[in-house]
């Protein structure tokens, strides 16, 4: 059975307690944080997020799938740490000095980093890099998050061509014995969503299908299917 990380992403503030209300009684599995810096991306959705995760930490036991689109990695790390979230994931291509192998260093020091402050870890790749760039991070995360539209926005249309990057990272992890989730994060509603499940996505990630819908139950129990 799959599981549904809903993105709050587009969620209006005044409509803060409701939404979270309704989306806990429609039992989605995570609230889905994405957290922009206005330079990974062009948006900036620093702060809201901030705002967004302290609250829904008051209201909800539900946990936090945290979703980093940010260039300064360690202080989004500290700053969503403090919310004691079930996940953070963050960019590959967030390191990326010409010294491939100070990279590598890096992006290990900090899924420790993570690890060491009792919080799982992720690793998201954008639509265009290639799966084989992050084979040999995979022993020590938690979940490989494959992103199936570009970084930055809600309400995309999945990029079909990375479903095959999903089902080859099925197939890698099956293959080398390695447990980890596989998050699927964009353009997911019900024309997409068993496409995505086929290639094997064990967690989705969906925000405009849900939010947009009268009865959060029933999107969410669709696309869980
Ligand atoms: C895009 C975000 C996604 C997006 C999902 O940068 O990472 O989580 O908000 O929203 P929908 O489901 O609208 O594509
Ligand atoms: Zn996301």
């Amino acid at each position: 059975m799959v599981e549904i990380s809903t993105s709050i992403l587009s969620m209006k503030e005044a409509d803060i307690s409701k939404t979270i209300m309704n989306l806990e009684i429609a039992k989605t599995d995570y609230f889905h944080i994405d957290v922009m810096d206005g330079k990974f991306v062009t948006k900036n959705t620093y702060a809201k997020m901030l705002n967004y995760s302290s609250y829904i930490k008051r209201i909800s036991n539900l946990p936090l799938d945290v979703h980093l689109m940010v260039e300064d990695v360690q202080s989004a790390v500290d700053d969503f740490l403090s919310l004691e979230p079930n996940i953070i994931t963050f960019h590959f291509e967030s390191f990326n000095s010409e010294d491939k192998e100070k990279n590598k260093k890096d992006i290990l020091d900090m899924i420790k980093y993570i690890k060491d402050n009792n919080c799982k870890v992720g690793l998201a790749i954008k639509p265009n890099t290639n799966l084989e760039d992050i084979y040999e991070f995979l022993p020590y995360i938690h979940m490989c998050l494959i992103m199936t539209v570009e970084p930055g926005e809600g309400g995309q249309e999945l990029i079909t061509n990375t479903l095959k990057k999903i089902e080859d990272l099925k197939n890698y992890i099956s293959k080398n014995n390695i447990d980890i989730d596989i998050e699927a994060d964009g353009g997911i509603n019900l024309a997409t969503v068993s496409d995505v499940k086929k290639a094997g996505a064990n967690i989705l990630v969906s925000g405009t299908a849900i939010l947009v819908a009268k009865d959060y139950k029933v999107i969410i129990d669709e696309l869980k299917g």
